[in-house]
């Protein structure tokens, strides 16, 4: 069974799901950042909503000389600070007894031999079938070193197996272009089969990004217009309030190219380009997602100048508060030339899109949060309402909100209420919380349990990745050659350099006020 096929809408609770084993989940990097954030209230919140298996444990790695109890503790404030739903004594204590704790370093070969023994009793305790779910929360260049201890302690059983499984979960950064990707790909390679790697985009994993799929594909109206006969454009825009907090080093290495664009950014522009997959099976899907990859304009040469924008952003003002430039904030080089910023003007060169620019851009440090792609429909003809050059009819729009405020909106022309035939913008709006009685589950909630039920299609293949990777590595090289005398600036709260107004203006168009 597929994720699609496994929807219900969000109010209804689902109790059981066959296809969803009972299994031991063993995070390297248990004592780390996003097990804390992220994973201890995905699995809480699975629980909450009777969506895990009865029988489960959690097994965490970390090197802080932790004891289970102190695992424990971890787990309970972190589900307290970020659980989506409120914390719950009864089922925190079920979930508790299933929390395990292994110390040691990756690189100590006693570690695997420990945590094989870990596993078997938590396995016998539980009375579980011995499927394993492995996450890596920890830096790639550890993958490899976590991969072989895993197999030499005889963790991991071959894909072909039926009565067991071991999957491996693998977080980004995939690489930081695309050799070193294709080097994290092969050394997991090595160890594991790519039918049992799932590797996380979390984008995909959000219900609003899931719906972009159900929109295209379960409504009659949208397909036959989504074509570059009737799209002027699309823009995807992906603006964060936040700067960088505590992630310097990893953000000095990476900018927001790397950070945002070649997993998410690239992940929604498939959702929105692909052709329409002849089945829900996951490599299907993943399929038609790769081959709007395989379609991107590779951006070479002087291209790079024309069609991309990178920034940086300098003090500013955020909701009334000072924000210091990037090159003062912790960690950061005083004269660093990461981009904190980037617009692209992209084409997928096909059929449908032939001729049809998108436009994508993303910075941190903008004024508000908000991820949303927006179709933009052609003009009418230079006829009846639109006749006048002065007073041109706004063309519609269809925005997709991916967060906040979930949902979409449909601009479309009215006529005002007791004129003779004087026009107006107006929004048909759809918002899921008022459609859908339940908040949505977070990202990590809908993709734990896809790794449970053995779906991989809310997952990034190794091809995928290493095409997307190709695309932006060319521009990564463009950027290069330049140096670092092309970095503009933009303050703190405002939506960007002009540089990448004028990159759209150019083309007669403006960016979305989002
Ligand atoms: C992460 C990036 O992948 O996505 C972060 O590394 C970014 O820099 C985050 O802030 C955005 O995710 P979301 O779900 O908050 O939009």
């Amino acid at each position: 069974m597929t994720t699609l096929e496994r929807e219900r809408p969000s109010n209804v609770k689902r109790t059981s799901d066959s296809s969803i084993q009972p299994c031991t989940l063993v995070i390297f990097g248990g004592s780390g950042d996003l097990t804390r954030r992220k994973l201890f209230p995905a699995v809480y919140n699975l629980i909450l909503d009777g969506l895990l298996p009865e029988n489960y444990a959690v097994v965490g790695i970390g090197r802080k000389t932790w004891s289970h109890e102190d695992f424990r503790h971890v787990a309970k404030e972190s589900i307290e600070k970020f659980s989506r739903q409120a914390f719950q004594q009864g089922p925190w204590e079920e979930f508790a007894r299933r929390l395990h704790y292994v110390r040691g370093s990756i690189n100590d070969s006693t570690l695997y031999q420990e945590l094989r023994s870990r596993i078997e009793n938590v396995e016998t305790q539980f009375d579980l079938p011995g499927h394993r779910i492995f996450y890596l929360a920890i830096p790639p260049t550890s993958f490899a070193t976590a991969c072989q201890g895993l197999e030499q302690a005889g963790l991991i059983v071959p894909p072909d197996r039926a009565d067991r499984a071991s999957r491996v979960i693998v977080e980004k950064p995939i690489g930081h272009d695309l050799a070193s990707a294709k080097a994290v790909n092969a050394t997991i390679a090595e160890v594991f089969d790519e039918s049992q790697i799932y590797r996380i985009d979390h984008y995909l994993g959000k219900e609003t990004v899931q719906n972009i799929m159900v929109l295209r594909f379960a409504n009659s109206i949208f397909e036959p217009i989504w074509n570059h006969k009737y799209i002027d454009h699309v823009q995807i825009t992906v603006s964060e309030e936040e700067g960088i907090g505590t992630r310097a080093p990893y953000y000095e290495e990476a900018g927001a190219l790397r950070d945002m664009v070649q997993n998410h950014i690239l992940q929604l522009l498939s959702l929105i380009a692909m052709e329409p997959p002849y089945s829900l099976d996951s490599d299907v899907v993943r399929d038609a997602r790769m081959e709007v990859l395989r379609c991107l304009h590779p951006i070479r040469g002087k291209d790079v100048e024309q069609t991309t924008v990178r920034a940086q952003y300098s003090h500013g003002t955020l909701n009334d508060q000072d924000v210091p430039g990037y090159r003062r904030e912790e960690g950061v080089r005083p004269d660093s030339t990461i981009e904190t910023y980037v617009a692209l003007k992209c084409r997928v060169e096909n059929w449908r899109w032939s001729g049809v620019p998108f436009y994508l851009r993303t910075g941190k440090a903008m004024p508000r949060r908000a991820s949303e792609i927006a179709v933009q429909f052609k003009d009418i003809p230079e006829i009846l309402f639109n006749a006048d050059p002065a007073a041109r009819q706004a063309p519609n729009l269809l925005t997709l909100r991916i967060q906040p405020q979930e949902g979409m909106a449909l601009r479309i022309m009215s006529k005002i209420p007791r004129s003779r035939a004087r026009t107006h913008p107006v929004e048909m709006n759809f918002n899921y919380g008022d459609a859908f009685s339940a908040p949505s589950p977070e990202a990590y909630e809908r993709l734990l349990l896809d790794v449970m039920a053995g779906d991989a299609s809310l997952f990034m293949r190794r091809d995928a990745v290493e095409a997307s990777w190709t695309w932006v590595t060319d521009i990564l090289e463009g950027w290069k050659a330049h140096g670092s005398r092309w970095l503009p600036e933009y303050s703190a709260g405002t939506w960007g350099p002009v540089e990448a107004d004028k990159l759209i203006e150019s083309d007669g168009r403006t960016w979305r006020l989002v």
